[in-house]
């Protein structure tokens, strides 16, 4: 298959054939992170850019770090002492920057769209980081690698991703990833968080948690989004934590071969209790060592547009 796509912007745009691609080309790059020498030539003289408009630990260290290990040049842009703050428009940023002959941005933004936009202004590649309520693609990609890895197959795996569905760019990601491998999708959560007409992307929609622990392979837990709420959704954090958390009661309802998932970053007390969040069960730290092969994987494909 040849890699025609110049840009990552959502799982939404990609086939079921284009996602397996990026999980297999991962699982061939999986190997170089435990090597003594962590770094391939696949990237040599090719440079990136991370233009992170939101904070992130996980998403911008990992997109760094692959690309170092395919070898390419990274630039971290500090957006609060850049001349975003006298005005400049994130597209007058990216021309700017690309001017200087770059290869590929790394775009994550508070606004649903923003890479999009960037991407049909530029002609390096332009990979979402997360933007808004909108998609957090490689965050899905590198649940679907590490549920595979886990199970061998996605086709047939029952996923309960619990929480702010609302707010989430991350459900929104993983909702398609999961859907268009073949998995059966269950969201749950209280009713002001769970995006109206949602069931019309195939997902079935409870607010009952006991029931979207019960039967599933993967419990995937999402972070209240408080910082994308423009209103009062909930009389109170512990009344969340209490109806929607996992304690160490709910974590003993989990099948004995079922999984805990979180995006991070976790809200230790409210989504979940810190006891339980680093049991045996839990995949957490699993997604993030993943992040780095399924990141590496997408910039092989989208910067060399090849396989
Ligand atoms: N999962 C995730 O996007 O984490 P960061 O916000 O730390 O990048």
């Amino acid at each position: 298959m040849e890699w025609k796509r110049k840009d990552l912007i959502g799982l939404e745009y990609l086939s079921k054939e284009e996602i397996e691609v990026i999980l297999q080309v991962a699982d061939s790059f999986k190997d170089v992170s435990t090597r003594s020498v962590k770094k391939v030539p696949a990237l040599r003289g090719k440079t990136v850019v991370n233009l992170f408009f939101e904070p992130s630990t996980r998403t911008r260290t990992s997109f760094e770090l692959a690309a170092k290990r395919l070898s390419a040049d990274v630039l971290g842009f500090d957006v609060s002492s850049s001349s975003v703050s006298k005005g400049e428009t994130i597209v007058d940023t990216a021309k700017n920057i690309e001017a200087m002959k770059v290869d590929c941005f790394i775009v994550r933004h508070s606004i649903s769209g923003a890479p999009e936009i960037i991407s049909k202004n530029v002609s390096s590649s332009v990979i979402n980081a997360g933007d808004g309520c909108h998609e957090h693609p490689t965050q899905a990609l590198l649940d679907l690698f590490t549920v595979k890895e886990k199970f061998g197959k996605i086709e047939g795996i029952k996923i309960s991703i619990i929480g702010d569905i609302l707010h989430s760019r991350v459900a929104r990601s993983n909702i398609w990833g999961f859907k268009k491998l073949g998995a059966e999708v269950i969201v749950c959560g209280p009713p002001p968080l769970i995006p109206k007409d949602i069931e019309k992307t195939g997902v079935e929609v409870t607010y009952d948690i006991e029931k979207a622990i019960e039967k599933a392979d993967i419990i995937y837990l999402l972070r209240l989004q408080r910082e994308r709420q423009k209103e009062n959704f909930l009389p109170s954090l512990k009344e969340y934590s209490f109806l929607y958390g996992i304690d160490e009661k709910r974590y003993e309802k989990i099948k004995s071969k079922a999984f805990l998932m979180h995006p991070g970053p976790m809200n230790r007390g409210i989504e979940i209790k810190s006891e339980v969040a680093n049991q045996d069960k839990s995949l957490i730290l699993n997604q993030v060592t993943n992040g780095i092969a399924v990141r590496m994987a997408v910039l092989y494909l989208v910067i060399g547009r090849k396989i």
